[in-house]
Order: structure tokens, then sequence, then C-alpha cells
């Protein structure tokens, strides 16, 4: 048994923040956000109190309704967030409740950016065991709610977006879709991108201290990130394609998280890959992390950039560090 994607879709809140709106709020400018990231505008839930669960029904009813297929049948459901609704329980049963999706089985991924890449990794293997047959598998993120939006924020405020991707993954017994998935994770680098609260660890909720140290807030080492980014990014793209007897020519379309413009170009030298194989949309959403990956690979399909028999690789890198790739075959 094979596992492919039967289809994908998306959905962003309605506000939109643009370089311009942060640059009255912190000392940045459109021109910087642009040159130094490629994002000229993210989405944003506001003020209106939706979470990722939100977020992720939206796109699974606007999934749903385009396939016409009856969410009865959907046997699991595989959902990843790093910025979950509440701290306990986890957005998966939450998301559940609210498509009324009786009593099936509910997994919450907590891989940051890779989050969609380790989700589909674990749906495609249920598919494959023959356990299930139709999965949705989740990334949803409301990222904006916890950014720190003044000057000592800029450097990750500037970044970040919100928004939700399901895509449901079925059996199939030709021979296309999901060929493998390569899954890394290196804790050693857990201090450089990450919210340290809320927190099991301290007594306190959070002290007066914690809060002028920002602690509630992103903390990112934007250089030190980009630099792992740089070199994990090729890795495992190119162990993925050589574990398929694959070679970059064979492939079609990249389809990376979007982390950064200046990140996607560096890969894309690395690997001597041509523009057009390379798919990027930061520059409407950001980086919306565990739905990144979801949101470009539904308008690559919307923009015809993928046919029947495609070879087509995704990838993220992000907190953790985790990251991974997804070979597939259209
Ligand atoms: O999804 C996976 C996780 N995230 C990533 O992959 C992000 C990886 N890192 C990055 O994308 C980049 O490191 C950033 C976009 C975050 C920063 O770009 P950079 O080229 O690495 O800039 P930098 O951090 O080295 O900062 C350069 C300068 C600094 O000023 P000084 O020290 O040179 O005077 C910063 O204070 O830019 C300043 N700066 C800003 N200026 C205007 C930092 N953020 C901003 C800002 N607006 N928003």
């Amino acid at each position: 048994m094979n596992s492919y994607i039967k289809d994908i879709a998306y959905y962003v809140p309605e506000q939109i923040l643009t370089n311009d709106d942060l640059s009255k709020l912190m000392d940045t400018s459109d021109e910087w956000i642009k040159t130094r990231t490629g994002i000229s505008q993210r989405y944003t839930v506001g003020n209106t109190n939706l979470g990722p669960s939100d977020l992720a029904v939206n796109a699974s009813n606007k999934l749903l309704n385009k396939l016409k297929f009856d969410k009865s049948d959907i046997d699991f459901v595989v959902f990843a967030t790093s910025t979950p609704d509440y701290y306990v329980p986890g957005s998966g049963s939450i998301f559940q409740e609210k498509m009324g999706l009786d009593n099936i089985g509910v997994l919450d991924i907590r891989q940051g950016c890779a989050g969609f890449i380790y989700a589909l990794s674990v749906a495609d293997k249920f598919i494959k065991s023959e356990v299930y047959k139709n999965i949705l598998v989740i990334g949803a993120e409301v990222q904006t709610t916890q950014l720190d939006f003044d000057d000592e924020g800029r450097g990750t405020a500037v970044l970040f977006g919100d928004g939700a991707a399901a895509c449901l993954l079925s059996a199939t017994s030709k021979e296309k879709g999901i060929l493998s998935t390569h899954l890394h994770s290196d804790g050693r680098f857990i201090k450089e991108l990450g919210t340290e609260y809320p927190s099991s660890k301290y007594k306190d909720i959070i002290t007066t201290e914690d809060v002028k140290n920002r602690k509630h807030h992103i903390q990112m080492n934007g250089r030190e990130v980009f630099k792992h980014a740089v070199r994990r990014f090729p890795e495992v793209i190119i162990e993925g394609l050589e574990f398929n007897n694959l070679k970059l020519d064979d492939v079609n379309l990249v389809i990376p998280h979007q982390a950064n413009y200046r990140i996607t170009q560096a890969v894309q030298k690395k690997l001597g890959i041509s523009d057009d194989k390379v798919f990027s949309n930061i520059h409407k959403y950001g980086n919306t992390t565990a739905a990144s990956v979801g949101i470009a690979l539904t308008e690559a399909l919307e923009q015809n950039k993928i046919n029947k028999n495609d070879y087509v690789v995704l990838v993220a890198f992000g907190a953790g560090f985790y990251w991974g790739s997804v070979i597939i075959k259209w």
C-alpha cells in the first residue's frame, strides 16, 4: 500500500499586517524586512481570539468541500502546531470537537517549522502499514499573538505569520505518492530558537523578571539558525533523493519551508537548481511555521506547477532543531 496526497487546502485569517504597519510599532522598515527576508506582509488573527484549531477547521472545511469528501470517512488526524490553543490538551482534540470527528484518534505534533513534514511522515507510516486509509494532516499556527511587537522583538516579530493547511493523505495501490520521509533532530540547539514560557519547570507561572527578560516571547539567535538551515536543507534533500536512487535533475519542484527568502536562495545555490524548480511565497505570508509547507504546496498546485508523475520534494528546518524531507512521486 502507498500513500498519496489526495488534495490540500489552506486558510489564512483576514487581517493583513504589512511591513509598513510593523514599522509604526517598532524600529524597522519595509526595506530592511524585504531585503533581509523577502517578506512584504503576513496575516494575523489580530484580536479575534482565533486559535490554530479554528484556522485548521476553516482549512479542513475548504478541503472537504473541494473534494466533496465525507468527514465520516476520515480515519485519523495528525495535527502539527508549535503554538497550541491551550497548554493542555493539544489542539488536536480541540480541532476534533469543532469538526465533529467523533472518537477517531488524533495525534499532536510539536516539531515547529518541521511539523508538517513530521506529521506527513507519521500519517504515511499509518497508511503504509494498512492501519488507516484516509488521514487528515494539519499544519496550523497562530504566531502573531506571542510576538514582541516593539523594538526588542524586531528580530523575530517581522518574520512570522498565522495560517493553516489541511491535507488528505489517502491509501492507493498505485506506484505513486510518498516515496520516503527522512526525519532528524539535534537537541543541542534548543536555546537558539524557542519560547520558554509557559513552562512546567517553574513553580511561578511567570515572574516580573521573566517578563522583563521577555521569556514569554519567542527568542531566536537568527544568524545561528540561518547557518544551520543552509546546511541541513540541502543535506536532507540529498539524503531523500539518494534513498530513492534519484538525482537533483529528476526533481521537478522543491517546496521548502518558508523561513527566509535568503535561506531558500542559499540552498538553491548550494544545490545548483534553477529558480523555476523552487517554490516561494514568503512575500505574502511570512513564516507560518507548521503551516508553511502546506500553504506553499497548495499554491504550487493552484499555479499548475505540479503534474502527474513529477518528483516533488517537501523540506523543512526549524526550532529544536528539527528538520526533514518528504520525497513524492505525484
Ligand atoms: O523557520 C525557521 C526559523 N527561523 C529562521 O530560519 C530564521 C533564520 N534567520 C534569519 O532569517 C535572519 O538571521 C534574520 C532575518 C532573523 C536576521 O537577518 P540577519 O541578516 O541575520 O541580521 P542580523 O540578525 O545579523 O542583524 C543585522 C542588523 C543588526 O543591527 P547591527 O547590530 O548591525 O546594528 C540588527 O539589530 O539588523 C538589525 N535588525 C533589524 N533592523 C531593522 C534586526 N532585526 C531588524 C529589523 N529591522 N526587524
